[in-house]
Protein backbone atom coordinates (compact mmCIF):
# COMPACT_ATOMS: atom_id res chain seq x y z
CA UNK A 1 0.00 0.00 0.00
CA UNK A 2 0.85 3.58 -0.79
CA UNK A 3 1.69 5.11 2.59
CA UNK A 4 -0.46 8.47 2.88
CA UNK A 5 0.63 11.48 2.26
CA UNK A 6 2.04 14.37 4.67
CA UNK A 7 -0.58 17.05 5.77
CA UNK A 8 -3.45 15.65 3.92
CA UNK A 9 -6.22 18.52 3.65
CA UNK A 10 -8.60 18.94 6.87
CA UNK A 11 -11.29 20.46 5.75
CA UNK A 12 -12.08 23.97 7.86
CA UNK A 13 -14.82 25.67 6.19
CA UNK A 14 -13.91 28.96 7.76
CA UNK A 15 -10.74 28.84 5.82
CA UNK A 16 -11.73 27.11 2.52
CA UNK A 17 -14.34 29.59 1.97
CA UNK A 18 -15.58 31.93 -1.44
CA UNK A 19 -14.09 34.22 -2.42
CA UNK A 20 -10.79 32.57 -2.00
CA UNK A 21 -10.51 29.29 -3.91
CA UNK A 22 -8.59 27.15 -0.98
CA UNK A 23 -9.93 23.86 -1.63
CA UNK A 24 -11.79 21.22 -4.24
CA UNK A 25 -14.51 21.05 -0.98
CA UNK A 26 -15.32 24.66 -2.16
CA UNK A 27 -16.96 22.88 -5.66
CA UNK A 28 -20.23 22.25 -4.96
CA UNK A 29 -22.96 22.07 -7.64
CA UNK A 30 -24.07 24.66 -7.71
CA UNK A 31 -21.12 26.68 -7.56
CA UNK A 32 -19.60 24.38 -10.81
CA UNK A 33 -22.53 25.37 -12.06
CA UNK A 34 -22.02 29.24 -11.60
CA UNK A 35 -18.66 28.87 -12.66
CA UNK A 36 -19.45 26.59 -15.36
CA UNK A 37 -21.83 28.73 -17.37
CA UNK A 38 -19.82 31.92 -17.23
CA UNK A 39 -16.88 30.06 -18.30
CA UNK A 40 -18.55 28.81 -21.47
CA UNK A 41 -19.49 32.50 -22.22
CA UNK A 42 -16.32 32.97 -22.10
CA UNK A 43 -15.44 30.96 -24.41
CA UNK A 44 -18.04 31.79 -27.03
CA UNK A 45 -16.57 35.26 -26.69
CA UNK A 46 -12.92 33.87 -26.84
CA UNK A 47 -13.85 31.70 -30.38
CA UNK A 48 -15.96 34.97 -31.55
CA UNK A 49 -12.80 37.00 -31.10
CA UNK A 50 -10.42 34.42 -32.73
CA UNK A 51 -12.88 34.05 -35.65
CA UNK A 52 -13.12 38.23 -36.21
CA UNK A 53 -8.93 38.52 -36.12
CA UNK A 54 -9.36 35.09 -38.78
CA UNK A 55 -11.32 37.32 -40.82
CA UNK A 56 -9.13 40.67 -40.30
CA UNK A 57 -11.24 42.50 -37.80
CA UNK A 58 -9.68 43.05 -34.34
CA UNK A 59 -12.63 43.44 -31.92
CA UNK A 60 -10.34 44.66 -29.05
CA UNK A 61 -13.54 44.45 -26.49
CA UNK A 62 -13.83 41.18 -26.79
CA UNK A 63 -14.44 39.48 -24.08
CA UNK A 64 -15.00 42.89 -22.02
CA UNK A 65 -12.27 44.13 -19.83
CA UNK A 66 -14.49 43.67 -16.55
CA UNK A 67 -11.49 43.48 -14.72
CA UNK A 68 -9.16 46.58 -15.81
CA UNK A 69 -7.57 48.57 -13.19
CA UNK A 70 -6.92 45.07 -11.07
CA UNK A 71 -4.12 42.91 -10.59
CA UNK A 72 -3.73 39.76 -10.54
CA UNK A 73 -0.04 38.68 -8.95
CA UNK A 74 1.19 35.00 -7.49
CA UNK A 75 4.02 33.11 -7.03
CA UNK A 76 4.87 30.23 -9.12
CA UNK A 77 7.27 28.43 -6.72
CA UNK A 78 7.15 24.83 -8.31
CA UNK A 79 7.48 24.08 -11.86
CA UNK A 80 4.31 25.02 -14.09
CA UNK A 81 3.65 26.08 -17.84
CA UNK A 82 0.35 25.24 -17.91
CA UNK A 83 -1.62 27.14 -14.39
CA UNK A 84 1.09 29.96 -14.63
CA UNK A 85 -0.01 30.75 -18.58
CA UNK A 86 -3.10 30.26 -18.17
CA UNK A 87 -3.64 32.45 -15.43
CA UNK A 88 -1.52 35.32 -17.07
CA UNK A 89 -3.51 35.19 -20.59
CA UNK A 90 -7.15 34.99 -18.56
CA UNK A 91 -5.86 37.83 -16.38
CA UNK A 92 -5.07 39.63 -19.25
CA UNK A 93 -8.64 39.14 -21.39
CA UNK A 94 -10.22 40.54 -18.94
CA UNK A 95 -7.77 43.72 -18.45
CA UNK A 96 -6.40 42.63 -15.39
CA UNK A 97 -2.64 43.32 -15.29
CA UNK A 98 -1.27 39.58 -15.22
CA UNK A 99 1.86 39.32 -12.25
CA UNK A 100 2.03 35.75 -12.02
CA UNK A 101 5.48 34.99 -11.93
CA UNK A 102 7.54 31.48 -11.42
CA UNK A 103 10.35 31.66 -9.00
CA UNK A 104 12.74 29.09 -7.23
CA UNK A 105 11.93 29.05 -3.98
CA UNK A 106 15.62 29.60 -2.68
CA UNK A 107 15.72 33.23 -4.87
CA UNK A 108 12.64 34.83 -2.58
CA UNK A 109 13.14 35.79 0.58
CA UNK A 110 12.60 32.53 2.09
CA UNK A 111 16.08 31.77 0.85
CA UNK A 112 17.41 34.54 3.12
CA UNK A 113 15.46 32.51 6.16
CA UNK A 114 12.37 34.92 5.96
CA UNK A 115 9.86 32.78 7.52
CA UNK A 116 6.64 32.06 5.18
CA UNK A 117 4.06 33.65 7.35
CA UNK A 118 6.01 36.90 6.97
CA UNK A 119 6.80 36.55 3.36
CA UNK A 120 2.73 36.21 3.16
CA UNK A 121 2.08 39.20 5.58
CA UNK A 122 4.14 41.65 2.91
CA UNK A 123 2.32 39.84 -0.15
CA UNK A 124 -0.76 41.13 1.72
CA UNK A 125 0.39 44.95 1.82
CA UNK A 126 0.43 45.48 -1.90
CA UNK A 127 -3.28 45.19 -2.16
CA UNK A 128 -3.25 42.58 -5.19
CA UNK A 129 -6.88 41.96 -6.53
CA UNK A 130 -5.85 38.24 -6.82
CA UNK A 131 -2.79 35.96 -5.74
CA UNK A 132 -2.40 32.95 -7.30
CA UNK A 133 0.18 30.57 -5.41
CA UNK A 134 1.55 27.60 -5.92
CA UNK A 135 3.93 25.72 -3.33
CA UNK A 136 5.19 22.34 -2.75
CA UNK A 137 4.80 22.48 0.79
CA UNK A 138 0.86 21.37 1.99
CA UNK A 139 0.29 23.61 4.81
CA UNK A 140 2.34 26.74 3.41
CA UNK A 141 -1.34 27.36 1.10
CA UNK A 142 -3.31 27.15 3.95
CA UNK A 143 -1.59 29.80 6.06
CA UNK A 144 -1.39 31.76 3.31
CA UNK A 145 -4.95 31.63 2.78
CA UNK A 146 -5.66 31.98 6.23
CA UNK A 147 -3.76 35.32 6.12
CA UNK A 148 -5.42 36.26 3.17
CA UNK A 149 -8.72 36.14 4.34
CA UNK A 150 -7.80 37.83 7.94
CA UNK A 151 -6.01 40.54 5.85
CA UNK A 152 -8.98 41.59 3.31
CA UNK A 153 -12.01 40.48 5.90
CA UNK A 154 -10.96 42.63 8.42
CA UNK A 155 -10.81 45.73 6.13
CA UNK A 156 -13.68 44.94 4.07
CA UNK A 157 -16.09 42.86 5.74
CA UNK A 158 -19.25 43.64 3.70
CA UNK A 159 -18.26 44.83 0.03
CA UNK A 160 -19.46 43.42 -2.71
CA UNK A 161 -16.70 43.01 -4.66
CA UNK A 162 -13.60 41.60 -3.04
CA UNK A 163 -9.81 42.14 -3.38
CA UNK A 164 -6.59 40.30 -1.87
CA UNK A 165 -8.33 36.64 -3.24
CA UNK A 166 -6.13 34.07 -2.57
CA UNK A 167 -6.41 31.41 -5.07
CA UNK A 168 -4.61 27.52 -4.75
CA UNK A 169 -2.87 26.36 -7.59
CA UNK A 170 -1.38 23.84 -6.14
CA UNK A 171 -0.13 22.90 -2.58
CA UNK A 172 2.42 19.79 -2.92
CA UNK A 173 -0.03 16.52 -3.42
CA UNK A 174 -2.63 17.78 -1.50
CA UNK A 175 -5.26 20.45 -3.84
CA UNK A 176 -5.52 21.66 -7.02
CA UNK A 177 -8.63 23.24 -7.24
CA UNK A 178 -8.70 25.18 -10.43
CA UNK A 179 -7.86 21.88 -12.13
CA UNK A 180 -10.69 20.55 -10.65
CA UNK A 181 -13.00 23.08 -12.05
CA UNK A 182 -11.21 22.75 -15.44
CA UNK A 183 -11.12 19.21 -15.80
CA UNK A 184 -15.02 19.54 -14.65
CA UNK A 185 -16.01 21.94 -16.70
CA UNK A 186 -14.05 20.12 -20.22
CA UNK A 187 -16.16 17.00 -19.17
CA UNK A 188 -19.46 19.04 -18.85
CA UNK A 189 -18.01 20.48 -22.31
CA UNK A 190 -17.97 17.27 -24.42
CA UNK A 191 -20.32 14.87 -22.51
CA UNK A 192 -22.41 17.30 -22.40
CA UNK A 193 -23.35 16.86 -18.22
CA UNK A 194 -20.82 15.69 -15.94
CA UNK A 195 -23.67 13.10 -14.24
CA UNK A 196 -24.40 9.58 -15.14
CA UNK A 197 -20.98 8.89 -16.39
CA UNK A 198 -19.09 6.08 -15.83
CA UNK A 199 -15.43 7.76 -15.14
CA UNK A 200 -11.78 5.62 -14.77
CA UNK A 201 -9.48 6.99 -13.04
CA UNK A 202 -5.76 5.94 -13.56
CA UNK A 203 -2.26 7.05 -13.17
CA UNK A 204 -1.93 8.15 -9.81
CA UNK A 205 -4.40 8.01 -7.12
CA UNK A 206 -2.55 7.96 -4.57
CA UNK A 207 -0.14 11.76 -4.63
CA UNK A 208 -1.51 13.66 -7.36
CA UNK A 209 -3.64 16.61 -6.53
CA UNK A 210 -5.11 16.80 -9.34
CA UNK A 211 -7.10 13.60 -8.62
CA UNK A 212 -7.48 14.32 -4.84
CA UNK A 213 -9.50 17.56 -6.36
CA UNK A 214 -11.29 16.27 -8.99
CA UNK A 215 -12.62 13.42 -7.11
CA UNK A 216 -13.75 15.79 -4.07
CA UNK A 217 -15.23 18.03 -6.63
CA UNK A 218 -16.84 15.01 -8.32
CA UNK A 219 -18.30 13.87 -4.87
CA UNK A 220 -20.12 17.09 -4.42
CA UNK A 221 -21.06 18.27 -7.81
CA UNK A 222 -22.09 14.86 -9.89
CA UNK A 223 -25.38 12.94 -9.07
CA UNK A 224 -25.41 9.10 -10.25
CA UNK A 225 -21.60 8.84 -11.82
CA UNK A 226 -19.54 5.76 -11.51
CA UNK A 227 -16.57 6.49 -10.64
CA UNK A 228 -13.70 3.25 -10.89
CA UNK A 229 -10.04 4.12 -9.42
CA UNK A 230 -7.38 2.32 -10.96
CA UNK A 231 -5.27 0.29 -8.33
CA UNK A 232 -2.23 -0.42 -9.91
CA UNK A 233 -1.04 -3.71 -8.13
CA UNK A 234 3.14 -4.27 -9.40
CA UNK A 235 5.08 -6.74 -7.64
CA UNK A 236 3.04 -6.55 -4.26
CA UNK A 237 2.71 -2.83 -4.18
CA UNK A 238 -0.21 -1.10 -4.50
CA UNK A 239 -1.41 2.54 -5.27
CA UNK A 240 -4.25 3.62 -2.76
CA UNK A 241 -5.92 6.69 -2.86
CA UNK A 242 -6.22 8.55 0.23
CA UNK A 243 -8.21 8.23 3.22
CA UNK A 244 -10.20 11.42 3.38
CA UNK A 245 -10.91 11.23 -0.43
CA UNK A 246 -12.54 8.06 -0.09
CA UNK A 247 -14.31 9.28 3.13
CA UNK A 248 -15.70 11.94 0.38
CA UNK A 249 -16.15 9.75 -2.07
CA UNK A 250 -18.12 7.14 0.27
CA UNK A 251 -20.70 9.99 1.42
CA UNK A 252 -20.91 11.09 -2.04
CA UNK A 253 -24.41 10.17 -4.47
CA UNK A 254 -21.81 8.42 -6.76
CA UNK A 255 -20.82 4.34 -7.24
CA UNK A 256 -17.62 4.30 -6.44
CA UNK A 257 -15.24 1.31 -7.06
CA UNK A 258 -11.25 0.40 -5.92
CA UNK A 259 -10.10 -1.73 -8.66
CA UNK A 260 -6.75 -3.55 -8.14
CA UNK A 261 -5.39 -4.20 -11.58
CA UNK A 262 -2.75 -6.65 -12.18
CA UNK A 263 -3.24 -7.18 -15.66
CA UNK A 264 -2.95 -5.11 -18.74
CA UNK A 265 -6.28 -7.26 -20.02
CA UNK A 266 -8.03 -6.44 -16.84
CA UNK A 267 -7.45 -2.32 -17.55
CA UNK A 268 -8.58 -2.75 -21.04
CA UNK A 269 -11.70 -4.38 -19.90
CA UNK A 270 -12.60 -1.33 -17.45
CA UNK A 271 -11.59 1.19 -19.90
CA UNK A 272 -14.20 -0.76 -22.43
CA UNK A 273 -17.04 0.06 -19.94
CA UNK A 274 -16.08 3.50 -19.46
CA UNK A 275 -17.26 6.84 -21.12
CA UNK A 276 -14.55 9.12 -19.70
CA UNK A 277 -10.54 8.09 -18.70
CA UNK A 278 -8.35 10.27 -16.72
CA UNK A 279 -4.83 10.25 -16.79
CA UNK A 280 -2.08 11.33 -15.03
CA UNK A 281 1.59 10.90 -14.50
CA UNK A 282 2.55 9.05 -11.84
CA UNK A 283 3.88 11.98 -9.30
CA UNK A 284 7.34 10.43 -9.08
CA UNK A 285 8.85 13.31 -7.39
CA UNK A 286 6.53 13.20 -4.48
CA UNK A 287 7.18 9.64 -3.81
CA UNK A 288 11.03 9.85 -2.91
CA UNK A 289 12.18 6.52 -2.43
CA UNK A 290 8.95 4.47 -1.24
CA UNK A 291 7.91 3.55 -4.80
CA UNK A 292 9.75 0.03 -5.85
CA UNK A 293 12.46 1.05 -8.55
CA UNK A 294 10.11 -0.88 -11.66
CA UNK A 295 6.75 0.59 -10.33
CA UNK A 296 6.69 3.40 -12.37
CA UNK A 297 8.01 1.84 -15.84
CA UNK A 298 5.13 -0.93 -14.85
CA UNK A 299 2.47 0.94 -14.13
CA UNK A 300 2.97 3.19 -17.52
CA UNK A 301 2.52 0.12 -19.45
CA UNK A 302 -0.48 -1.23 -17.56
CA UNK A 303 -2.32 1.44 -17.67
CA UNK A 304 -1.26 3.08 -20.64
CA UNK A 305 -3.28 5.10 -23.42
CA UNK A 306 -2.12 3.71 -26.32
CA UNK A 307 -3.65 4.44 -29.94
CA UNK A 308 -4.82 0.26 -29.74
CA UNK A 309 -6.79 1.59 -26.29
CA UNK A 310 -8.73 3.86 -27.91
CA UNK A 311 -9.21 1.34 -31.03
CA UNK A 312 -10.29 -1.35 -28.77
CA UNK A 313 -12.78 1.32 -26.64
CA UNK A 314 -14.94 4.06 -27.08
CA UNK A 315 -13.36 5.79 -23.98
CA UNK A 316 -12.72 10.14 -24.17
CA UNK A 317 -9.39 10.74 -22.41
CA UNK A 318 -9.11 13.77 -20.23
CA UNK A 319 -5.33 14.39 -18.57
CA UNK A 320 -4.30 17.35 -16.83
CA UNK A 321 -0.98 17.01 -18.57
CA UNK A 322 2.28 17.02 -18.48
CA UNK A 323 2.18 13.71 -19.73
CA UNK A 324 4.55 10.98 -19.75
CA UNK A 325 4.84 7.20 -20.40
CA UNK A 326 1.44 6.69 -19.01
CA UNK A 327 0.24 7.85 -22.61
CA UNK A 328 1.41 7.18 -26.36
CA UNK A 329 2.86 10.57 -28.05
CA UNK A 330 1.21 8.65 -30.98
CA UNK A 331 -2.52 9.34 -29.42
CA UNK A 332 -2.23 12.81 -29.57
CA UNK A 333 -4.61 14.33 -31.91
CA UNK A 334 -6.88 11.48 -31.94
CA UNK A 335 -10.24 12.40 -31.55
CA UNK A 336 -10.89 10.65 -28.41
CA UNK A 337 -8.31 12.07 -26.60
CA UNK A 338 -8.92 15.80 -25.27
CA UNK A 339 -6.29 16.80 -23.90
CA UNK A 340 -5.01 19.90 -25.77
CA UNK A 341 -8.72 20.97 -25.91
CA UNK A 342 -9.06 20.80 -22.11
CA UNK A 343 -5.50 22.57 -21.22
CA UNK A 344 -7.06 25.56 -23.62
CA UNK A 345 -9.79 25.65 -21.74
CA UNK A 346 -8.27 26.52 -18.87
CA UNK A 347 -8.23 30.52 -20.01
CA UNK A 348 -11.91 31.00 -20.03
CA UNK A 349 -12.47 28.78 -17.00
CA UNK A 350 -9.65 30.92 -15.18
CA UNK A 351 -11.49 34.15 -16.52
CA UNK A 352 -14.73 32.71 -14.68
CA UNK A 353 -13.35 31.90 -11.66
CA UNK A 354 -11.09 35.53 -11.40
CA UNK A 355 -14.13 37.59 -12.68
CA UNK A 356 -16.76 36.08 -10.05
CA UNK A 357 -14.15 35.98 -7.38
CA UNK A 358 -13.34 39.65 -7.46
CA UNK A 359 -16.34 41.33 -9.09
CA UNK A 360 -18.96 39.00 -7.99
CA UNK A 361 -18.03 36.90 -4.39
CA UNK A 362 -21.53 36.69 -3.27
CA UNK A 363 -22.54 34.72 -6.16
CA UNK A 364 -20.30 32.25 -5.19
CA UNK A 365 -21.10 32.58 -1.57
CA UNK A 366 -24.14 32.41 -2.36
CA UNK A 367 -24.10 29.02 -4.42
CA UNK A 368 -21.95 27.01 -1.89
CA UNK A 369 -24.19 28.44 1.03
CA UNK A 370 -27.37 27.17 -0.81
CA UNK A 371 -25.87 23.48 -1.41
CA UNK A 372 -24.71 22.98 2.24
CA UNK A 373 -27.50 24.24 3.61
CA UNK A 374 -29.35 21.54 1.56
CA UNK A 375 -27.39 18.26 2.22
CA UNK A 376 -27.37 19.81 6.04
C1 LIG B 1 -0.58 19.19 -12.72
C2 LIG B 1 -0.03 19.64 -11.38
O1 LIG B 1 0.80 20.55 -11.32
O2 LIG B 1 -0.50 19.09 -10.39
N1 LIG B 1 -0.27 20.04 -13.77
C3 LIG B 1 -1.15 21.05 -14.07
O3 LIG B 1 -1.36 21.95 -13.30
N2 LIG B 1 -1.83 20.93 -15.21
C4 LIG B 1 -0.34 17.78 -13.04
C5 LIG B 1 1.04 17.18 -12.90
O4 LIG B 1 2.02 17.84 -12.58
O5 LIG B 1 1.14 15.98 -13.14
Amino acid sequence: MSPAPENATEYDPQLHRWPHCVSAHQITRSVFELIQKRAAQMLDQLEKRDWSRMHGELFDNIPRQSLANTITAGLILEPSTRTQTSFNVAAARLGSSPQVQMIDPARTSMGKAERWDTTVRVLCQYHPDAFVLRTPHVEQAYQAAALFGDYTGSHHPNTDKSWGVFINAGNGSDQHPTQALLDMFAIHKVCGTINGLRILIAGDIGRARTVNSLLIALAQAAIDSTIVIVAPVIDGYELSPPAHVMHKLDEANLNVQVAQVRTRDEFVDLARQADVGYWTRLQVERYRDELPPSFAAANASLIQLSPELLDQTEILAFHPMPYTDEVCREVEGHHQVMFLKQAGWGVPVRMALLELAILHPKQLRDAFEQDTRESA
